[in-house]
């Protein structure tokens, strides 16, 4: 019998439609209500999901055919993951392909606060431009500034390559210690000494226990008065509600923010603040990412469900539940 592989959305490019020719290929809607994806997950041999779909020990358990969960992203957060190991699931992600374009989007985050663009063009649309002014919108240079990264990863070390090429200093706070070979990675400081020099944060951590709320209210007192904080990585590693109580209390200057605590639901204060950009967790979103996205997560379902080993399996140390 064809084997039955449910993808909980179309996805980018030829790679779903390619993988249709082999096998049973099926389109389900994960829900609310669960029930008819859960039947459709009971014949399923491989997964394929969004990380907006929990894929909880729940899930699993009703899916006795499941051999793969090839979630359609780097973090793997919203699966189960020692629920998947216990049965044997291989889970596997979209590491590399996202690198450059979220770290372009930490870099425009950045320069969006730095250089007061949305204001800009706030200003310009609702016809308050009346002639250039030396006064104007006036912004901040990145040259001179300090970028502290909180997790040097890949995508880490791609802001702080672009952060430098303006000018920027870099420091990082991770569990790795520096690599000497590697010219991208920046000096290894302690979070509380990150958070005091830094001009702007960029959190590039997964969701894990240990990350959860990694930015609470004590973090941001730690830092600067004119610094920014920039989150591209996953919501939850701020405190929202503290983040909103620290920038109506100038504790810090502003935030940019791709991720939220509760997405796709959005604090309102923060919705009414010009010192804050916002995106809809859109780091990845180019062509070229998420088609080639689809097409790792297409291959390593053709390579385990044919008896190969995948080739994007989520390493065992990466932590995140
Ligand atoms: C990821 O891959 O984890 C991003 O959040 C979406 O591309």
């Amino acid at each position: 019998m064809t084997a039955v592989v449910v993808s909980t959305s179309p996805l980018p490019g030829p790679w779903l439609d390619q993988l249709g020719e082999t096998f049973d290929v099926r389109i389900v809607d994960p829900g609310p209500p669960p029930e008819a994806f859960r039947l459709e997950v009971a014949e399923a041999e491989a997964l394929i999901s969004l990380l907006t779909v929990r894929i909880g020990a729940d899930l699993i358990a009703a899916a006795p055919k499941l051999k793969i969960v090839a979630n359609y992203a780097v973090g793997v957060d919203n699966v189960d993951r020692a629920a998947a190991a216990a049965r044997g699931i291989v889970v596997t992600h979209t590491p590399g392909v996202l690198t450059d374009a979220t770290a372009d989007i930490a870099m425009t985050l950045l320069l969006a606060l730095f250089r007061r663009l949305i204001e800009g063009d706030r200003l310009v649309r609702a016809g308050g431009y009346s002639g250039w002014r030396p006064d104007l919108l006036l912004g901040r240079d990145p040259k001179g500034k300090t970028l502290g990264i909180v997790g040097p990863g890949r995508i880490g070390k791609a802001v702080a390559r672009r952060a430098r090429a303006f000018g920027m200093s870099v420091v990082a706070f991770g569990r790795s210690p520096r690599d000497p070979d590697d010219p991208d990675d920046p000096t290894r400081v302690s979070f509380d000494e990150l958070l005091r020099r830094s001009d702007v944060v960029s959190l590039h951590v997964p969701l894990a226990p240990e990350t959860r709320h990694l930015i609470d209210a004590a973090a941001l007192a730690k830092m600067k008065p004119d610094a920014i904080l920039i989150n591209t990585a996953r919501g939850p590693i701020v405190d929202e509600m503290a983040l909103c109580r620290a920038l109506d209390a100038g504790t810090i200057a502003g935030a940019g923010l791709d991720v939220f605590e509760n997405e796709p639901a959005i604090a309102p204060a923060l919705l009414d603040d010009d010192r804050v950009v916002l995106l809809p967790h859109a780091a990845s979103a180019t062509i070229e990412t998420r088609s080639e996205m689809a097409r790792m997560v297409c291959e390593d379902v053709r390579r385990v469900l044919s008896g190969e080993a995948p080739r994007w399996p989520v390493p065992a140390e990466r932590s995140g539940a």
